[in-house]
């Protein structure tokens, strides 16, 4: 076992829940006050201060955008406290996922992170992606891009033994998804259409109380990289292709070093080996609670920390006597 796997073995995984809350108890402060900004730029600081204080010589590698646009935990930027000499980590992160419905106080926003050993997450540039979900329990490949709609529905359906029907298929609320949200309906499925956050929406497949058998559509890569994280934890199916809408993309993405531009990527494309998946809920949502603040001056938070190679889900819930 390296030194990195054996840090993320035992130190990271408890300490991973206090970067994702100290983001969510920052960006909390900020709920439903209309300024989408001021509250991902609370959740980004935070977080980047939580990461510097671990052990680690880490490299943000899905972040808040390349250098030039992001002036924090941007694509490439070294965290940690032992950079040089600590184990190499990569890290994944969205400080705030759901920065417009933390500012119309909406469901479902999470600080999300997820890390691994150098090299096993995919640098995924800031495209959009179609994505393809289920929750762990089916055959390997029950869904695909590459099948239509009503038969990606036919075969979850069959595999859990119930009609089409009775599913319920996740998907962002967007014009574009309009032949998807027709398609399922003609399928007989149930839709729930969500304003954002497509992270817990993908991952809410895994949690039979959320009623969610697919999520469907298309997405932000980066979100795509951090919800495939947490599926491979859960045993889930995850399968992704980039979408490009325009030569400054496609120009973006061959920088990332993507070859393939119509390439599916399967789990293990977007992340290899063991990884560590963690969030807390900012606002309430299918997954998690979001931060409370009691009258006592006590404030909660629920979190999710998820370890690809044991399989580990441990649902987290904390109570902070001061602000983080
Ligand atoms: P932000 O946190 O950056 O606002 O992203 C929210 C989100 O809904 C993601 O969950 C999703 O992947 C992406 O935006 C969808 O992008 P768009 O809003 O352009 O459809």
């Amino acid at each position: 076992m390296t030194l990195a796997s054996q840090i993320l073995d035992r130190i990271l995984v408890l300490e991973m829940v206090r970067v994702t809350e100290a983001a969510a108890l920052s960006a909390a402060r900020l709920i439903g006050r209309g300024d989408e900004k001021a509250a991902d730029a609370a959740a980004v600081e935070a977080m980047r201060a939580a990461l510097n204080e671990l052990y680690m010589d880490g490299t943000v590698v899905i972040g808040e955008g390349e250098r030039d646009e992001a002036p924090m935990l941007y694509i490439g930027e070294k965290v940690g406290a032992a950079i040089g000499k600590g184990p190499k980590i990569d890290i994944a992160l969205d400080p705030l996922e759901g920065t417009t419905i933390t500012a119309k106080a909406g469901p479902n926003a999470l600080a999300v992170l997820a890390v691994a050993e150098e090299g096993n997450l995919l640098n995924a540039p800031d495209v959009y992606m179609e994505k393809i979900a289920v929750g762990p329990g089916y055959r390997p490949g029950v869904v695909g891009l590459d099948r239509t709609v009503a038969d990606n529905v036919r075969a979850v359906a069959a595999e859990k033994g119930v009609a089409a029907e009775e599913l319920i298929v996740c998907v962002l609320d967007r014009p574009r998804h309009e032949k998807i949200i027709s398609e399922l309906r003609a399928a007989g499925c149930g839709v729930m259409l969500i304003p954002d956050g497509d992270v817990a929406g993908a991952i809410a497949t895994s949690d039979p109380d959320t009623n969610i058998d697919i999520y469907m559509g298309t997405g932000g890569a980066p979100e795509g990289v951090l919800a495939a994280a947490a599926m491979s934890c859960v045993g889930g199916q995850f399968q992704s292709r980039l979408l490009f809408r325009n030569d400054d993309e496609r120009r973006r993405a061959k920088k990332w070093g993507v070859d393939n531009l119509d390439k599916i990527y399967n789990l293990e494309d977007l992340v290899k080996g063991d990884c560590i998946f963690a969030a807390t809920g900012v606002t309430h949502g299918s997954l998690l609670g979001g931060v409370k603040r009691h009258r006592d001056g006590r404030i909660t938070t629920e979190s999710v920390v998820m370890r690809a190679s044991s399989g580990t889900v441990r649902w987290v819930k904390s109570e902070h006597r001061r602000p983080g």
